[in-house]
Order: structure tokens, then C-alpha cells, then sequence
């Protein structure tokens, strides 16, 4: 099946995971959700990267985003490398994986997203099998995909950076902006094209119209 682009429905799928078997779509409902691939159990990058999301909890639920990691390990493995996670991560604060991980042994849901990178030679396990590389998708309550990112095994997520584009994405879906360079919520936005000048000065009272026509940002008054 060709790659999985932004604005494509989220396949759907069933799975067994640390949290009980899932409907994929059934269990997002009307959140949004992070579903985020990892080369495997008992990997370091990855253990770090699992006690950061479990320690950022309350980042993702106050924005309405529900977590799934996925690895192509067994149920029995992924719960014995939580209580890994929650061991080590509890050196930088308090840590509690949570949310569910993928038991995804044959690979099938890695198959389905794409996740497995068949062209990187660094990305294989020692039995010479591709890595569930480290994709992120955001999907929304829609079920459409929002963002892809992926990056290689040894490098692990920035989820500062995931958070941003969460906060970008739901802003741009309740107003008529989009976010600059490096922007950071509380920032100042940009006046989406599709807003002519007369209204932008309406929707948006504060509005600067900068010398290059088709730029024009503003302060956006939000709640949290
Ligand atoms: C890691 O999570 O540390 C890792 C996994 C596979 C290859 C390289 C690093």
C-alpha cells in the first residue's frame, strides 16, 4: 500500500496491549492521539523516550491527546520493560507508563503505517530484520493524519517539538492563523492567507500588516 500522507484516515486496526486488546479508532473516540513506533523492547533510546512521555502525562491530557507506542515485541516483554522505564525514569521524576503499548510481533500494524524502513542498512536488528523506525503520527479526533515525522533508531524524539505542532494544529482548526518559525504557544501568529485584509482588521484587532503584503501576524488571546 502506498506511504501514508497528511490528510489520509488513520487505518484502523486491532491490537493487544499492555492496556488490553484495542480497537484503534473505537479507543481514540473524540481525542487526539499520538500512536509512536520504537526499534524494540529493552533498547536504551527508547527507554528514555518512554519515561519522558510517562512524566509529560499531564502535557498531552491537558490538550486532549491520548498516547500508544507500539514495538514489534510481545505483551510479556513490553511488561517487563515498563517496569524498566518506571524504574529508570523515576531518576528524573516521577514516571508511570500509562498508556498502552502494541504488542506487534508480526508486525502486521508496523506493516500498515509504514513504519518498517527497508532501505536504511543502520535501521536492522541483529537477525538483519528492518526496525520499526521511530514514526510518530498525530491523528486527530477526525481520525485524519495530521503529522508524520520519522526518525532514525539511534536519535531519540524531541516531544517538545510534538507538543508544539499539537498546540500549531488545534489553534489553526479553531482560528484563522498559522504559526512562524520556531513559534512557541503564546507567541504571536499569522493571519492565514485565506483572510483578506478587511476582515483580518475584525477578527483579529490587533493585527500588523508588515511591509511584505502577504504577511500579517497578530497576538492570539487564547485560554488554556
Ligand atoms: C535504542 O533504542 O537505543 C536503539 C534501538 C535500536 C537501534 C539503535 C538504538
Amino acid at each position: 500500500m502506498p506511504s501514508l500522507r497528511l490528510g489520509n484516515i488513520a487505518p484502523d486496526f486491532e491490537a493487544e496491549t499492555t492496556a488490553g486488546p484495542i480497537k484503534f479508532h473505537e479507543w481514540i473516540g473524540n481525542s487526539w492521539a499520538i500512536l509512536f513506533s520504537h526499534p524494540g523492547d529493552f533498547t536504551p533510546v527508547c527507554t528514555t523516550e518512554l519515561g519522558e512521555v510517562a512524566r509529560r502525562a499531564d502535557d498531552f491530557a491537558k490538550r486532549n491527546v491520548k498516547l500508544i507506542g507500539i514495538s514489534a515485541n510481545g505483551l510479556k516483554d513490553h511488561n517487563k520493560w515498563v517496569e524498566d522505564i518506571n524504574d529508570f525514569g523515576a531518576k528524573y521524576g516521577p514516571t508511570n507508563v500509562e498508556f498502552p503499548i502494541i504488542a506487534d510481533e508480526d508486525r502486521k500494524i508496523s506493516t500498515l503505517y509504514d513504519m518498517l524502513d527497508e532501505q536504511d542498512a543502520t535501521n536492522r536488528d541483529a537477525k538483519g530484520l528492518p526496525f520499526t523506525i521511530r514514526t510518530v503520527f498525530v491523528v486527530d479526533p477526525k481520525k485524519v493524519i495530521r503529522l508524520t515525522i520519522a526518525y532514525p533508531a539511534s536519535t531519540g524524539r524531541n516531544f517538545d517539538e510534538i507538543l508544539r505542532v499539537v498546540d500549531s494544529l488545534q489553534l489553526g482548526d479553531k482560528h484563522r492563523i498559522t504559526t512562524p518559525v520556531n513559534w512557541n504557544k503564546g507567541e504571536d501568529v499569522i493571519v492565514h492567507p485565506s483572510v483578506a485584509n478587511d476582515e483580518a482588521k475584525v477578527l483579529f484587532p490587533e493585527v500588523t500588516f508588515h511591509k511584505q503584503p502577504y504577511l500579517r501576524t497578530t497576538p492570539l488571546k487564547v485560554s488554556e
